[in-house]
């Protein structure tokens, strides 16, 4: 069993302090969102997954950390100031702001083209989805990067204008040389960075599926030209299989190839990993949405952001640069630009996935209908939540508080005695705790605890000397 829907996981997210609206004391502030106790431990829990798994598993890697506000430059090289623009329309009627590109007209299958969109909004044939309104306004461009100005200067003043950056991408891109003759790396090596991006967005919405500030896992992966295709392969073979590890089922998710026309100016090709976000919807095509997607970037950043190359009548390309971004080939003693494959995932997607399909419901004797987050114990906020069978009893209470200590060095463990044990009990599978370590009377005596496990609610008896290797051995990401 997954989530029904995204609003099941809103409510269990605020209820239980995964994630809350923010700024909400003055009224929220649109599909924008803060994470809580168990939201940031979750988090926490995906980027370090992502990194042992891009970074330290591998032989190939470099970490990076660029910074947000990059030279306004690196954004006109890139494209993003030109095309980094979502189609805008406007219901004249109730002033609903859309994306052209995702309106919905009958009888034309697919993605509207902006040309197209323009002429059905011109022939009155696409209603506002708001109102139903036909009056809507020809789509125009709207650029999603988020401006700011840098320095003490007027706030009109060009030459202070910068952005947020709209993807950690071109961080990683012109530090390409930095790394490489830091590293010593030789093709193919991939350089890895996670980190906040921000997106003007539209239409945001769907709590963190879609947010104006949201964090990305995006990982370039260097390769000769004629390496390329065979690399995207791996790589989108790879992140599937990744996925499915972390806890996303295989049934909830699926490839897909965006056609010729959805592809990003740099792109060869792109493929989707998309999960069923909305599996509410009646039509199984409006189920999915992006998870990820994994993009053959071809050589185009390392030869945009680079001072080489010239046109047909030799006028340099980038006048701005001050460094050529080629790479040379010891082997082939050939110099060229590197082909780029792309991996980049959402931080908060994959939670929201995690949470969707970690979501199941289980009925126990008394009829009561229990919500059981089957989070693989990787991913769960909190690792053993240990218990006292009786909170007027001090030496139960002072065994369980004292193995708590003993167990937080090497595993996120809380104490609770705040109920009756079926209630503790319940709280800790709603918010995926795998285990629950109970002190009772006879632990007094005997020097060992009972282990209940959230998924099977069975109970097994350990030794307190095993407990901490004992939870370790199931805490494994295989496990
Ligand atoms: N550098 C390529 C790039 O940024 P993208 O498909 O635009 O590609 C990659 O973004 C991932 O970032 C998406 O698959 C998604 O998980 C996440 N993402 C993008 N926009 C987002 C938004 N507005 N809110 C939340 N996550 C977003």
């Amino acid at each position: 069993m997954s989530a029904p829907n995204i609003e099941t996981i809103v409510s269990l997210a605020k209820r239980r302090g995964f994630v809350y609206p923010s700024s909400e004391i003055y009224g929220g502030l649109g599909s924008s969102w803060d994470y809580g106790p168990l939201g940031v431990e979750l988090a926490n829990n995906v980027r370090q997954a992502w990194w042992r798994w891009m970074v330290y598993e591998r032989d190939d890697m470099e970490g990076l950390d660029s910074s947000i506000i990059l030279n306004r430059l690196v954004w006109k090289y890139s494209g993003h100031e030109d095309t980094f623009s979502d189609p805008l329309v406007d219901c004249r009627d109730c002033k609903s702001r859309l994306r052209a590109d995702k309106l919905e007209f009958s009888g034309e299958p697919g993605a509207p083209k902006i040309g197209g969109v323009a002429e059905m909004i011109r022939q009155r044939r696409i209603q506002c989805p708001n109102c139903g309104s036909k009056d809507l306004t020809e789509p125009r461009p709207f650029n999603l990067m988020f401006r700011t100005h840098i320095g003490a200067t007027a706030e009109d003043d060009p030459e202070s204008l910068a952005y947020l950056r709209p993807e950690t991408a071109q961080g990683i891109f012109i530090n390409f040389l930095n790394v490489l003759n830091t590293s010593r790396r030789k093709l193919p090596f991939g350089i890895a960075q996670i980190g906040k991006s921000f997106r003007n967005e539209v239409t945001p919405g769907n709590f963190i599926f879609r947010t104006r500030e949201f964090e990305q896992m995006e990982m370039e992966y260097f390769v000769r030209p004629g390496e390329d295709e065979q690399a995207h392969q791996e790589w989108i073979d790879a992140c599937y299989q990744w996925y499915q590890e972390i806890g996303v089922s295989a049934e909830n998710m699926r490839l897909y190839e965006q056609p010729k026309e959805e592809l990003a100016h740099y792109a060869k090709r792109t493929v989707d990993i998309q999960y069923r976000f909305f599996p509410e919807r009646d039509e199984e095509e409006r189920q999915w949405d992006e998870l990820m997607g994994i993009a053959n970037r071809t050589d185009f950043d390392l030869r945009t952001h680079s001072k080489k190359p010239e046109n047909a009548e030799g006028k340099r390309l980038n006048p701005d640069s001050t460094e050529d971004l080629s790479y040379f080939d010891e082997q082939t003693k050939q110099r060229f630009y590197p082909y780029v494959i792309e991996p980049a995932a959402g931080v908060n997607r994959t939670i929201l996935a995690l949470l969707m399909d970690a979501y199941s419901e289980r009925t126990n004797e008394k009829n009561e209908t229990r919500v059981i987050l089957k989070l693989k114990p990787a991913m769960a906020p909190i690792k053993a939540a240990v218990l006292p069978l009786a909170k007027n009893k001090p030496e139960i209470v002072g065994m369980a508080k004292a193995i708590k200590r003993s167990l937080q060095p090497v595993l996120r463990a809380v104490y609770d005695d705040t109920g009756g044990i079926g209630k503790l009990y319940a709280r800790q599978d709603e918010i995926g705790t795998p285990f629950c370590v109970t002190v009772d009377h006879q632990s007094l005596e005997d020097e060992a605890v009972t282990i209940r496990d959230r998924d099977t609610w069975e109970q097994e008896r350990v030794k307190l000397a095993d407990l901490t290797t004992h939870l370790l051995q199931r805490l494994k990401p295989e496990a």
